[in-house]
């Protein structure tokens, strides 16, 4: 018998970028996922459904068996941490760079106050580098805290740089790479193994298939 599966995404760019990885994988919804008001949304192939969540959701979802597996940024798994959840293929899709930025000449602050939405993995980061910060957890225009004299830094996501450079702010020092990832809830990778395998496979072919 065909394991059930069940796939978290996220609308927006993780749905779209995924969206053609999983149709070279032979998977493709039954209605389009960004139209539907649906949250759970069969595909072609009757054994596997999508579930859309939020980003930061997705590993949620997946470490407790909510869904199988996920598409979330490696981000969203760094700040959300722990050793809860497979991780074995990188999808090479929303690719950015986490990063500290600020108004030029910010970095050299002693004790600096940082605005972010990443707060453990600033947490992290500034400890590693043995530096004091103070730290305001925002949820998303971390760009605005530093023109509003809300913080001296931020750590965020930086692809084109465009919005620092919008907002009068320069990127200061990277933290972490970024791209998507998909992930796997460890008991479905066990028990459903005959079905996830080969989906992992067919799924890496078509990765390298868009990296060629
Ligand atoms: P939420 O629903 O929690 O608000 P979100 O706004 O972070 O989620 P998206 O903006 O779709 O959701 O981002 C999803 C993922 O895409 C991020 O976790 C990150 O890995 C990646 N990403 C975010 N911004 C960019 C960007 N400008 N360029 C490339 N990839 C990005
Ligand atoms: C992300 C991120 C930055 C921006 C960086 O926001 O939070 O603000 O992209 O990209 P850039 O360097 O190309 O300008 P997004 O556009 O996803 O909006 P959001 O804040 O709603 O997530």
């Amino acid at each position: 018998m065909q394991d059930k599966l069940t796939i978290a995404l996220s609308k927006g760019r993780i749905l779209d970028e995924t969206l053609p990885l999983l149709a070279a994988a032979g998977i493709e919804p039954g209605e389009d996922p960004e139209a539907s008001r649906k949250l759970v949304l069969p595909t072609n192939d009757a054994s596997v459904r999508l579930v859309i969540v939020r980003a930061t959701d997705v590993p949620t979802y997946v470490e407790h068996g909510g869904a199988d597996m996920g598409v979330a940024g490696k981000d969203v798994l760094l700040e959300y941490g722990g050793q809860g959840l497979y991780e074995p293929l990188d999808l090479g899709i929303a690719r950015c760079r986490l990063m500290v930025a600020g108004e030029p000449g910010s970095e050299t602050l002693r004790r600096p106050r940082v605005a972010t939405k990443f707060v453990n993995i600033a947490r992290r980061h500034f400890a590693g580098q043995g530096r004091q910060a103070d730290l305001i957890k925002l949820y998303g225009s971390m760009e605005l805290a530093p023109l509003v004299g809300l913080a001296d830094l931020i750590v965020d996501l930086v692809d084109t740089g465009n919005t620092l450079r919008a907002n009068g702010l320069e990127p200061l020092e990277s933290i972490a790479d970024i791209s998507s990832r998909l992930v796997v809830n460890k008991a479905s990778m066990k028990v459903k193994h005959r079905s996830i395998n080969p989906f992992i496979g067919k799924l890496r072919e078509a990765v390298r298939a868009t990296a060629a």
